[in-house]
């Protein structure tokens, strides 16, 4: 069973028929939403807004464990994500969307593993290459099949947030070799792997990163989210394609 995380800009599906709605508990807590069970072209697949319905819940409080081990619960053996960026190569400006090969965790004082030897034993996944490359060559080819052009990799650097960086920390992400900044990638991609779900996430940017270009001066947050619904139309007809080539 495939499941859909959608982040900011995309707290709904719109092409999605939408079966039925469940609440689910789990060891570590409620998810961020009751799951959306629902079928794209005839096809079931489970939707979950990482935010929530009203994208209530920021990026730092977002439970992760209980959003994956919800959908783990259910069955789910693959999640297709999308988490919203900021831009730092320049390849990556506002309305382009990529697909990051590789992850820097900048993240701190999130629960970030099941393995704490509470509910499951240590272990030490490898996490050498972050996402899946089956689920990243089904999210190429759904691209190309509707000739949307998706930049095919990238380093996904994940902050802490809920602010955004300040332009000195932007040039210290492209010097660790950070391509895209964002807040929600980690700890959903190691919890994924953590439990052996194939993950593999694409990234619309909505801005250039702090400091750079358009964000020279600042980022007025909410104007650039205004302008990302029409990228998101693009997401939405990807992951459309992506359900349906999985179900076929
Ligand atoms: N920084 C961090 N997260 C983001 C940004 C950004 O510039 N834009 C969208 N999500």
């Amino acid at each position: 069973m495939l499941a859909i995380i959608g982040g900011t800009g995309l707290t709904q599906l719109e092409n999605l028929k939408i079966s039925r709605r469940l609440i689910v508990r789990t060891p570590y807590g409620e998810p961020s939403q009751p799951l959306i069970f629902g079928e794209i072209s005839g096809h079931e697949v489970i939707f979950l807004a990482r935010h929530g319905n009203g994208h209530t819940i920021p990026p730092h409080e977002v439970n992760y464990r209980a959003n994956i081990y919800a959908l783990h619960l259910q069955g789910v053996t693959e999640i297709a994500a999308v988490a919203t960026v900021g831009g730092i190569h320049e390849d990556l400006y506002p309305g382009t969307i990529a697909m990051p090969h590789q992850i820097i965790d900048y993240t701190y004082g999130r629960k970030n593993t099941f393995f704490d030897g509470v509910e499951l034993p240590v272990k030490h996944i490898d996490f050498t290459d972050p996402y899946c490359p089956n689920l990243r060559t089904k999210w190429r080819n759904a691209a190309l099949s509707i000739d949307e052009s998706l930049i095919d990799e990238g380093i996904y650097a994940a902050t802490q947030g809920p602010r955004l960086e300040t332009a000195a920390e932007i040039n210290r992400l492209e010097r660790d070799g950070a391509t895209m900044v964002g807040m929600t990638g980690m700890p959903e991609a190691a919890l994924a792997r953590e439990l052996g779900i194939s993950y593999a996430a694409i990234c619309p940017v909505a801005n250039y990163a702090a400091g750079r270009v358009d964000s020279l001066h600042g980022i007025q947050y909410e104007e650039v989210m205004s302008q990302l619904k029409v990228t998101m139309v693009k997401v939405r007809n990807i992951i459309a394609e992506l359900v349906k080539q999985n179900g076929d």
